[in-house]
C-alpha cells in the first residue's frame, strides 16, 4: 500500500500527491494493473517519455507477481513522423522495450498513429482510427505532460476538437526530448492523437513528476480551457485523475 501525502478534488478532477517520483509511479502502475484486471477486453491508451519508464517497470513486476490475461489492445498516443517500429528512438520501440517484450505480448496488440509500413501518413491514420472505433474507444488513457503543457504531441495552439493528425513539434519540445536522440536530430514532425480523442477516453490518468512539470501542472488549477496549455482540455473530464510527486505539485495552491 502506497500512501499519498494529499488527496483532494478540484471540480471533477481528482488530484493525488506523493512524496516521491517512485511512489507516484507505483501508484500509477497499480491503477493500470487493476483496470486491466477488471476490464480484460477494453483498449488501453499508453504514453511514452521518461516519466513512464518506472511505471512500466513497476507494472511488469506486478504482472509477474500476479499473472493476469493481458489480451487488450494498446494504443500509442503519438509517434515521430518517418520512424518505423524498429527505429531505436521510436515510441513504438520504447513500448516494445519497456512493456511488450517483458510481458511477452504480441505485435498485433499495439497500434500507433504512425507506422512506417503504410504507404502514406493518411493511410496510417485511417488504420489507427478504424482500430480505435472497432475497440469502442479507449477505456483507460495514461498520459504524461510536456513542460509546455502538451499531451500526446498536441502542442500549444492545438484545437480542443482536434483529431488524429500530422503536427509540427515546437522547439521547446524538441529541446526537451533531445536526450533521447544522442546521434541524430530530434524529428520536426509527428503524428498524434487529438485532444478530442483523448477527451473521449472513459478514464484518464495523467502522471507528472519533477520540478520541470510544475508550471504546466499549475495551469490545470485554473479549470478553464486555455489553448496555450493543451492539458487544460482535460479539467472538465468526468473521470480525470492527476497523479503528482511533491516537486511537480510545488506550484499547486
Ligand atoms: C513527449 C511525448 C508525451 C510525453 C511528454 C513528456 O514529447 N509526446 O506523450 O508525455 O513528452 O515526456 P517526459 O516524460 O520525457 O517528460
Amino acid at each position: 500500500m502506497i500512501n499519498d501525502l494529499f488527496r483532494f478534488k478540484m471540480k471533477a478532477m481528482k488530484v493525488m500527491i506523493f512524496e516521491s517520483k517512485i511512489q507516484a509511479a507505483q501508484f500509477t502502475s497499480q491503477q493500470i494493473f487493476n483496470h486491466i484486471k477488471s476490464n480484460p477486453e477494453e483498449a488501453i491508451g499508453l504514453a511514452t517519455g521518461a516519466t513512464m519508464i518506472p511505471v512500466y517497470e513497476e507494472f511488469v513486476k506486478l504482472a509477474q507477481a500476479e499473472p493476469i490475461p493481458l489480451k487488450n489492445k494498446y494504443f500509442l498516443l503519438d509517434e515521430y513522423l518517418g520512424m518505423n517500429s524498429l527505429h531505436p528512438e521510436s515510441f513504438r520501440n520504447y513500448i516494445r522495450r519497456y512493456f511488450q517484450d517483458p510481458l511477452h505480448l504480441q505485435d498485433d496488440q499495439f497500434i500507433a498513429p504512425y507506422e512506417g509500413d503504410f504507404s502514406s501518413v493518411e493511410e496510417s491514420i485511417l488504420h489507427y482510427e478504424t482500430q480505435l472505433k472497432s475497440s469502442h474507444g479507449i477505456s483507460l488513457q495514461l498520459l504524461g505532460i510536456g513542460q509546455n503543457g502538451h499531451i500526446g504531441f498536441n502542442e500549444p495552439g492545438s484545437k480542443i476538437d482536434s483529431t488524429v493528425r500530422r503536427v509540427f513539434l515546437t522547439e521547446s519540445t524538441r529541446l526537451a526530448n533531445k536526450a533521447q536522440f544522442p546521434h541524430e536530430e530530434v524529428p520536426r514532425e509527428a503524428v498524434t492523437t487529438g485532444l478530442s480523442n483523448i477527451f473521449k477516453s472513459k478514464k484518464i490518468l495523467l502522471l507528472a513528476t519533477g520540478k520541470s512539470k510544475a508550471l504546466a501542472v499549475e495551469k490545470l488549477q485554473d479549470k478553464m480551457w486555455d489553448s496555450d496549455w493543451p492539458a487544460t482540455s482535460l479539467v472538465h473530464h468526468h473521470d480525470f485523475l492527476l497523479v503528482l510527486d511533491k516537486e511537480a505539485a510545488e506550484r499547486i495552491r
